[in-house]
């Protein structure tokens, strides 16, 4: 199979644009008057490395789900999202994001398995039953947040040291937590409905006008785990691994092929074949998720066509 394009990066420079910023996935433009034009790309990241090659439509997955579930949720708490002006772009509002990452959980399954399995029971002050084995559901979903890091892993932190360390106070903290686990819930119900199971996830918040805002993407496969629900039970009693919906099996086959993140380890080559198959995950996903089928976007004339969907845009609000 031939190479398929991807959106690898971008490098635009929009009339207002005051400052770039290029995430691990996102190419962030801000624009003056306090919003912000970000490009989901087609990068990939695993264990906080971008890997070499990029995967295509997954920007387009990205942006697209995460649309779906802020404007669902906008009743819950405010949100970033103004408008989608392109298949890979969210435009909205820019906010003093908060460096940390609320992670919900409500299964034993990643880090939380990982921790557990060593024999921790205390993750970011939240104690775990013994006698769970990995992928089990905790007795009610936990918040684990983590620090933003600038370069490297996230950290956990718990809630005890944020306070202080001053990063947020008790009150502004009380909030979050109930609004991430109002999100949480919602994404479970939608899950739910659609036969999926939303395993953990992160948000992150920002603050505008001194009132909390959801920034950022949401219930997204890079930002969450998802395991199919009509095959949760019996794969759980086998004691077989679950049928994951997120980009939990691109870390899995890096770990097959001696790669982990940890300096000094080569990221191992992505084959034409293995590029298509995550694809393919990232269309199931949005199928189940959207309940429909993706619309893929042409990549013919993508860098132009980009431009000018931000630049009409832009046009609208400056
Ligand atoms: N509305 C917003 N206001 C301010 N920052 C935002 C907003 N939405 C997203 N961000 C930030 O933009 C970046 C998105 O790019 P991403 O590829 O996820 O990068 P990272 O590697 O930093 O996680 C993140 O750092 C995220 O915190
Ligand atoms: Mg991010």
């Amino acid at each position: 199979m031939s190479e398929q394009q991807a959106l690898t990066a971008t490098n635009y420079f929009f009339r207002n644009q005051i400052a770039f910023y290029r995430g691990k996935v996102r190419d962030v433009y801000h624009i003056n008057k306090g919003y912000l034009a970000i490009v989901a790309c087609d990068r990939i990241s695993a264990f906080d490395h971008v890997l070499p090659r990029s995967i295509p439509f997954k920007g387009q997955v990205l942006n697209e789900i995460a649309a779906l579930f802020l404007r669902q949720t906008s009743d819950i708490v405010p949100n970033w999202l103004i408008e989608t002006p392109d298949p890979h772009v969210s435009f909205g509002y820019k906010a003093e994001a908060i460096p940390i990452e609320f992670v919900v959980r409500h299964y034993l399954t990643g880090h939380a398995w990982r921790v557990y399995k060593e024999g921790g029971r205390l993750l970011c002050g939240n104690t775990l039953p013994d006698g769970l084995k990995e992928n089990d559901q905790l007795p009610n979903p936990i918040i684990t947040p983590s620090t933003k890091a600038h370069t490297g892993h996230d950290v956990d932190i718990s809630y005890a040291e944020i306070i202080e360390q001053g990063i947020l106070d008790k009150s502004r903290l009380d909030e979050l937590h109930e609004i991430a686990l109002a999100l949480f819930k919602r994404g479970t119900e939608y899950a739910a409905k659609q036969n999926l199971i939303l395993v953990d996830t992160k948000y992150e918040f920002g603050i505008k006008d001194d009132a909390i805002m959801l920034i950022d993407e949401i219930h997204t496969p890079d930002s969450s785990r998802f395991f199919y629900k009509d095959s949760y039970n019996e794969l759980q009693q086998k004691g077989s691994p679950q049928r994951q919906l997120s980009k939990e099996f691109v870390r899995e086959w890096l770990m097959a092929n001696g790669f982990q993140g940890k300096q000094g380890e080569l990221i191992p080559t992505l084959t034409d074949e293995f590029i298509a198959s995550i694809t393919a995950r990232y269309e199931e996903l949005y199928k189940a998720m959207a309940g429909k089928e993706l619309n893929r976007r042409s990549y013919e004339n993508i860098d132009n066509e980009i431009e000018s969907n931000i630049n009409n845009c832009l046009s609208k609000y400056l």
